[in-house]
């Protein structure tokens, strides 16, 4: 009985083939055509990869287009081309035709002439179109193979494996993520041999990449490669003409690849993650994203904002002029001023500057002579004002154009703006006005749709097709699992996490033995216990054996393990390794000799200086964990446990098993079900389930941690604190300063008396003033954490000076 239902599945399943193949067509024939209407009209590339067909981008319009048939995790499909993408066909009777003549012709009904066609002719009559495996669509004469047109010669904004770009092709971005047709970023080779990449906008067009400062050999081109091509390979290597060659940060083979001009203006390499159903960037031109030019139009600033990427805002007294689009600007709220007449004012801007369209450069200057010159310019708009550490003098840029924009810690000088004397300069009414976010890449956000009119024929066939389909996929699956269960194990997950992330894979014997059977235990957390370890190249270890996991939860450690891979910064602890065998997940760390900061609380070695560097670290670490563009992760523990010193007492933030990675979308609606993290340490708007939880959990933590580091009480121990009632560490000190009523020696009152030795007064006050700001129970209201570095290290700075 179970045998012969067995071979009855053998059977059916032995059709599937014959009748899935017969449904799509893998191939048009001269005469034929695809229509917009019939949802199977689909070419589909004989591995299964690409899908050529009518891609709905908007309400009633479609784009011919090839994409990816698997399906992101996020329910969008990845586009590669598209041959009509700036003008869509209508949904009824629009139709793809491949005419005797070897002509493409797409038609729309209510158009008389052609919307796109590839006006080329085939003699022989025969050219058939077709697929293949890499994404190529192309028109290949039957009679003598030749292949007369080709969607590699025409790329929209993507270039897959093996796609040449060539002198006579470009990569044009996307307007939006939501909007296929042409934007304003461009790549090609310019007339000088070389890759750029242009934002050719409405009002301006500039050169972004590589840097216009430098000059083409200065940034490791050649203008001497006359044959202007470029390409990848499967294996992640980019080799050009004009010398650059690039690897991804996966190079190997990983056939799904693609780079593409996203709609930001970024040049970017994607692996596709096909266990999270994402894709993973692995190389891109630019990294710092408000560097990008022409993102935020003319008079406006990009900022780079944790909770919410990129973000334009205008300048002070100025307005956006449309409220869709960024790229047109903002224009000023007052009259400029007539010219020379000395009636200006200028408003200083720090951290801000804004790149190009220099009207005077004049080294070796003063502040009041900067200020002249600009006044006495007629169209200068402003100007920018640094000093130069390498020659020791200030230099002066007066602009009669602001544009490309940007504000980031790491710009020493500042943008001297010019009003009107009308206009106070006081700091009040000139704050930035806060504007739109862009976002990060490209993804494709809309949802093939493909309604169509159902017809009862094809109703019945839909279900035998389901069937099939259910039971092919069944095979498959025994297939996947006989293939695996035969095979060593562990190879498989091991290639591939070798190829995501480059660390070591350790077996579990080999851990056992580094850490002497798990015998000198150094730590326990919600996670699991770590050990101390000596590994066989004599690195000392911290090897953290995780509690066990089922099949699902493992899943989520690989993906955890690959985000750990790629953060590397001087205050994160550094992941060396992993071991995952059936029930034993381990993670190997970098050992540290201080402990956590937990640990050294009351400890006299921790000076005050040491503490103070610690507050900068740790906010240095959380800084770059909430700042990578595209990969962006929330700690969501942070405590004084988890913040782990050197030999130095320098701090690096460890343990991110509770974080969480979160792309954009995943921000605004949070994903997040219950509470995570520590009581004493956790933001207000974790119990609250209609707020949102962005990076501003971490700054909360980061906080009370400073403060517990500063007082010595602890959060969560309130028989330690002023009148025995439950009360926040914050609230305790803030009305310590309170009463202390604007008198210096409320430091005094709340700082650690244990902890003898010297402390500077003014670097003290200002960590206390962060970290209250830090707590305060309006997420919007906390700074962002490389906000917080910004205001210690100005401190230092002050300081020092
Ligand atoms: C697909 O077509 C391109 C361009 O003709 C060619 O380079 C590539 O080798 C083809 N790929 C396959 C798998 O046939
Ligand atoms: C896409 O952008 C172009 C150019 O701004 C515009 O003309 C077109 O209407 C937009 N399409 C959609 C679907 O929004
Ligand atoms: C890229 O990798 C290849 C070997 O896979 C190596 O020969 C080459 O030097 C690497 N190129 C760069 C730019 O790192
Ligand atoms: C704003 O930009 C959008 C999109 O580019 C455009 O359709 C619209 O007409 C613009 N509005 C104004 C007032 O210029
Ligand atoms: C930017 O501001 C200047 C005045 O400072 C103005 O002349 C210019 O038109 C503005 N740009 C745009 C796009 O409105
Ligand atoms: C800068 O200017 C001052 C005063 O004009 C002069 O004394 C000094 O030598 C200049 N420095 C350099 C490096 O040129
Ligand atoms: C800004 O100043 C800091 C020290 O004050 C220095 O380390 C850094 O390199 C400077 N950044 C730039 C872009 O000059």
């Amino acid at each position: 009985m179970a045998l012969s239902f067995l071979f009855s599945l053998i059977l059916l399943s032995q059709t599937v083939p014959l009748i899935s193949s017969s449904s799509p067509p893998s191939l048009l024939k001269p005469g034929s055509s695809l229509s917009v209407e019939n949802k199977h009209d689909l070419l589909i590339s004989p591995n299964g990869l690409f899908t050529a067909g009518f891609y709905s981008v908007g309400e009633n319009a479609y784009c011919f287009s090839v994409w990816y048939t698997k399906l992101l995790s996020d329910g969008s499909h990845t586009i590669v081309w598209m041959a009509n993408r700036d003008v869509p066909v209508n949904g009824k009777r629009s139709k793809l035709s491949l005419l005797k003549t070897g002509n493409l012709v797409l038609r729309d009904a209510d158009q008389p002439l052609p919307i796109w066609t590839t006006t080329v002719r085939d003699s022989t009559e025969s050219a058939q179109l077709k697929m293949n495996n890499s994404g190529n669509l192309y028109l290949q004469s039957q009679l003598d193979g030749q292949i007369i047109w080709q969607s590699f010669a025409s790329p929209t904004n993507t270039l897959l494996p093996y796609q040449l770009l060539t002198k006579d092709t470009l990569l044009v971005s996307s307007r939006s993520s939501t909007n296929h047709s042409s934007g304003f970023y461009k790549l090609f080779f310019d007339n000088d041999n070389v890759i750029r990449l242009v934002y050719d906008g409405p009002q301006v067009t500039g050169v972004y990449w590589p840097s216009p400062e430098l000059r083409a050999w200065e940034s490791g081109r050649s203008t001497y490669g006359h044959r202007r091509i470029a390409s990848m390979d499967f294996s992640g290597h980019f080799i050009s003409s004009d010398g650059l060659f690039f690897n991804t940060s996966d190079v190997g083979d990983q056939p799904v690849r693609r780079l593409t001009v996203d709609t930001d203006g970024n040049f970017r390499a994607y692996s596709l993650d096909e266990l999270r159903g994402v894709w993973r960037v692995t190389w891109q031109a630019i990294s710092e994203t408000c560097r990008l030019h022409g993102s935020c139009g003319e008079n406006a600033t990009c900022l780079y904002d944790p909770g919410i990427g990129r973000r334009c805002s205008c300048l002070p007294n100025y307005k956006m002029i449309n409220h869709t689009d960024w790229s047109y600007g903002c224009e000023p709220e007052f009259k400029p001023t007539l010219c020379g007449n000395g009636e200006d004012n200028f408003l200083q801007l720090p951290h801000f500057d804004f790149y190009g369209y220099d009207a005077k450069y004049l080294p070796n200057t003063t502040l009041n002579a900067c200020k002249q010159e600009c006044a006495n310019i007629c169209n200068c708009k402003g100007f920018q004002f640094k000093y130069d550490r390498t020659q020791g003098f200030f230099l002066c840029y007066p602009k009669f154009k602001l544009l490309n924009g940007i504000i980031s810690v790491n710009i020493n000088g500042s943008m001297y703006l010019k009003l009107p004397k009308s206009i106070s300069i006081s700091s009040k009414n000139n704050k930035v006005v806060e504007g739109f976010s862009l976002t990060c890449s490209g993804k494709p956000t809309i949802q093939l749709d493909r309604a169509y009119d159902k017809n009862p024929k094809e109703e019945s066939l839909k279900y035998l097709m389901l069937f099939t389909y259910v039971f092919g996929a069944f095979e498959i699956i025994c297939i996947i699992y006989f293939f695996y269960r035969t095979r060593n194990p562990s190879m498989t997950t091991h290639g591939y996490l070798q190829a995501a992330t480059g660390f070591k894979r350790f077996s579990y014997a080999e851990l056992k033995k580094a850490s002497n059977n798990f015998s000198n235990e150094i730590g326990r957390g919600g996670g699991g216990i770590v050990y101390k370890g000596a590994l066989s190249d004599n690195r000392v270890a911290a090897i953290k054996h995780l509690k066990e996991f089922s099949n699902n939860e493992g899943a989520e450690l690989l993906a955890e393990i690959s985000t750990l891979g790629r953060l590397n910064h001087m205050n994160l602890i550094e992941m060396w390794g992993y071991c995952a065998e059936r029930k034993h997940s381990l993670l190997v760390y970098e050992y540290m000799e201080n402990g956590s900061l937990a640990q050294n609380l009351h400890s006299k070695k921790l000076d005050w200086g040491k503490r103070f560097d610690i507050a900068v670290g740790t906010a240095k670490g959380l800084s770059y964990l909430h700042e990578e563009c595209l990969e962006w992760v929330l700690h969501c523990d942070v405590k004084p446990h988890n913040i782990l010193l050197d030999s130095n007492y320098k701090p690096k933030v460890a343990d991110f098993g509770l974080s969480k990675l979160l792309d954009r979308d995943g921000i605004r609606n949070s994903q997040f079900t219950r509470a995570r993290g520590t009581r004493g340490y956790m933001a207000p708007e974790w119990l609250f389930v209609n707020l949102p939880i962005t990076s501003k959990v971490d700054v909360f933590s980061y906080g009370v941690v400073m403060l517990e580091m500063i007082t010595g009480r602890s959060p969560t121990d309130n028989a330690n604190q002023s009148g025995g009632s439950v009360r926040r560490l914050d609230s305790w000190v803030t009305a310590v300063m309170a009463a202390a009523d604007g008198k210096n020696d409320w430091i005094e009152e709340i700082i650690d008396s244990t902890i003898d030795g010297k402390y500077d007064k003014n670097r003290m006050e200002i960590l206390v003033t962060v970290a209250l700001l830090c707590c305060n129970e309006d997420k919007d209201a906390r700074p962002t954490m490389s906000q917080v570095v910004d205001m210690l290290l100005h401190v230092e700075e002050d300081n020092s000076e």
